[in-house]
């Protein structure tokens, strides 16, 4: 499959990124510095730029893509820095809820969110 992983860098989402490469997936890994993504996969993944809170960063990361992995998460938890925007609720919540929307627009058939929080179906959806 063609496997869009948000947060291909980090702990859980670099496991994720080798298994499906050994398994013959073509994998595709968006963070906020490419530079990070060359330096952990070289040229064995195809990396994008860009920033799950900034959803104008999101379309062009999910093209021709089958399935997405969502496991970013604000950089420094579990301690959240509010000036910067690192939160559970900017990122881990508005983040993953733009990715959930931005999937469904482009018809991607499978999201799987990995995560610490829940997601609560009686409040709209919404990840809390
Ligand atoms: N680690 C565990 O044992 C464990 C256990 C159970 C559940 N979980 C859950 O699994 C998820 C992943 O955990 P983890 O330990 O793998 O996290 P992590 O090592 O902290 O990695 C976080 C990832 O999120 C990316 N990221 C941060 N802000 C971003 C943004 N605005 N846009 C795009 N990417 C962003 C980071 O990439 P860049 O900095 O390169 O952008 C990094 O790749 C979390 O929700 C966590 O609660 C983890």
């Amino acid at each position: 499959m063609k496997v869009l992983i948000c947060g291909g860098t980090g702990f859980l989402g670099e496991a994720i990124t080798r298994k499906l490469l050994r398994e013959g997936n073509a994998v595709r890994v968006l963070g906020r510095s490419l530079d990070k993504i060359r330096a952990l996969f070289g040229d064995s993944v195809e990396g994008v730029q860009g920033d799950i809170t900034k959803s104008e960063t999101l379309p062009k990361a999910l093209e021709k893509m089958e399935a997405v992995v969502q496991c970013a998460q604000f950089p420094g938890h579990p301690f959240e820095n509010r000036k910067k925007g690192s939160t559970y609720w900017q990122v881990d919540g508005l983040g993953t809820e733009n990715v959930a929307r931005l999937v469904k627009k482009a018809g991607v058939r499978h999201l799987l969110y990995i995560s610490g929080a829940g997601v609560d179906g009686k409040k709209n959806g919404a990840v809390v």
